[in-house]
């Protein structure tokens, strides 16, 4: 049984669901990263990995979160699957305010943050492969655990990552719709692509806390985003704990392993 990592997004902070917890901050070559480590309290053996995207009370904004060392910390503390958490604008009325999406794909729009552990030193070059970025066999699963408790999930959904802080103008939105994206954030990239490059299957759980600029009648607030997350953060914690019990475990995953050297640290 391997253990699970998981990232708590905007609005899923406190692992109050692990025994024996134990908090610790664990050096990487980029930098620090918090985590708390333990077992699903509500029973089972599944070890589990726990930290916050954003820090100690929200503190760090997501052009600024250190994506390298947070996966760097998972992957250094052996987890190799990690289930992330992410509150998300809708560019799809498919996808109304409350619905949870397993992510499936994503379009990158950032402009502005270190987004590869191969940056031209002494590993190398490697063009990591992210035909299947997230995990189909863990989104399977996630799916099933939300069925077996009347928690309905949209299978497949494409994630647009913006640069933030800002929201989007309705320009943009417009021209995401175009491309085919469904959902918009600011953290799924790098941090998808980071677990790619470290051999990390991953998934993520993605909450639609409101339509995006445009499509909403009003005018769009954080805290909108933080309410709306609070109304919705116990199902979607509800479907993410009955999913993480044996994730763990072998069972057919697809992911490829990771292609270049940095994966073995
Ligand atoms: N845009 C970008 N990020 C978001 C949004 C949004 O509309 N909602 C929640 N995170």
């Amino acid at each position: 049984m391997v253990k699970v990592g998981v990232i708590g997004g905007t609005g899923v902070y406190d692992p109050t669901w692990l025994r024996e917890a134990q908090e610790q901050t664990i050096d990487t070559p980029y930098g620090t990263a918090r985590v708390t480590e333990g077992f699903l309290a509500d029973g089972g053996d599944q070890a589990v990995v726990f930290m916050n995207r954003h820090g100690l009370g929200h503190s760090v904004p997501p052009h600024r979160v250190n994506y390298r060392a947070n996966l760097w910390a998972l992957k250094s503390l052996g987890v190799q699957r990690v289930v992330a958490t992410a509150a998300v604008g809708s560019l799809n009325v498919a996808m109304a305010p409350g619905s949870m999406v397993l992510v499936d794909q994503f379009l990158d729009f950032t402009k502005n943050r270190p987004a590869t552990f191969y940056d031209g030193g002494p590993e190398g070059v490697v063009h990591t492969d992210v035909t299947e970025p997230y995990c189909p066999d863990s989104r399977q699963r996630l799916l099933q655990a939300g069925e077996a408790r009347g928690v309905p999930l949209v299978m497949g959904g494409v994630y647009v990552t913006t640069e933030g802080p800002r929201f989007e103008t309705p320009a943009e939105i417009r021209a995401f719709r175009m491309l085919g994206g469904d959902l918009v954030g600011m953290t799924g990239v790098p941090e998808v692509v980071l677990a790619r490059e470290l051999g990390l299957c991953y998934t993520c759980i993605a909450l639609v806390t409101n339509y995006a600029a445009g499509i909403s009648s009003t005018v769009l607030t954080h805290q909108e985003v933080v309410d709306v997350m609070g109304q919705h953060v116990n199902r979607l914690r509800e479907v993410m704990l009955a999913g993480l019990h044996g994730l763990g475990e072998a069972y057919p995953c697809s992911c490829p392993p990771a292609e270049g050297p940095i994966s073995a640290h």
